[in-house]
């Protein structure tokens, strides 16, 4: 049997993508150990926090206020959670703090986010209204391994949706959302069984993990850099 994979997802909000990797666990040899959120689990946005403890995940709210903002006291609590869950990789889903240079150093190489982008078109905010403000023909999600630099690291997946031409940025928003519940669990399924590894600060996929990939998303885009 596969050694258990410990994840760690830290979010901020609503926390579909963390539903869908929670989802996705139950038949991977993968263990959510910790699931953290930086707002308020009584602010209507930020319902992924109770969602996740409801599910009976360990949970912890650090709240920036609570430390006399995020820098370094929320960072340093949230540091030693993920250390004490002992987790193996942390995965962003919509966690919308900037992490200092600092935190991704203490978890080199092992820090995964997903944009709602084709990075490194749009990083940032407001993906969805920017690349209908350029007419783009096309746009995606990206998940990427974190660096210091915003929305800037190494790609390990991308997906492709087309634009429509009576898109607005929520119709887009929601067409590349069920894009991301695809591709995030695509990415933990395959660390979890050994078809990706991160080496050197590279994603390095397994050829024969592409070809399954190209099969379950032919909409999959081959920007992955095999090394
Ligand atoms: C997603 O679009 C993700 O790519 C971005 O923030 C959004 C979070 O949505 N970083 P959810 O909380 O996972 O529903």
């Amino acid at each position: 049997m596969d050694k258990q994979l410990r994840i760690a997802i830290l979010i901020s909000g609503r926390g579909s993508n963390m539903q869908k990797l929670v989802a996705a666990a139950a038949d991977l040899p993968v263990q959510i150990v910790l699931v953290a959120a930086d707002r308020q689990a009584d602010v209507p946005s930020a319902g992924g926090i109770n969602w996740a403890r409801n599910a009976g995940l360990n949970c912890k709210t650090l709240l920036p206020s609570d430390y006399g903002g995020r820098c370094p006291g929320q960072e340093r609590a949230l540091a030693e959670a993920i250390e004490g869950a002992e987790a193996d990789f942390i995965f962003l889903a919509g966690y919308m703090a900037i992490l200092s240079a600092e935190f991704v150093g203490r978890f080199s190489n092992k820090i995964i986010n997903i944009h709602p982008s084709l990075l490194p078109k749009y990083k940032g905010l407001h993906t969805h209204q920017r690349a209908l403000q350029d007419d783009a023909r096309e746009h995606g999600a990206t998940v990427h391994l974190v660096t210091p630099a915003l929305d800037d690291g190494p790609i390990i997946l991308q997906g492709v949706v087309d634009v429509h031409t009576d898109d607005d940025a929520d119709t887009l928003a929601s067409r590349t959302l069920a894009l991301e519940h695809r591709l995030y669990p695509l990415v933990l399924s395959a660390l979890a069984h050994a078809e990706l590894d991160i080496q050197g600060g590279k994603p390095i996929w397994k050829q024969t993990a592409l070809d399954k990939l190209h099969k379950a998303l032919p909409e999959i885009r081959p920007l992955i850099d095999l090394g």
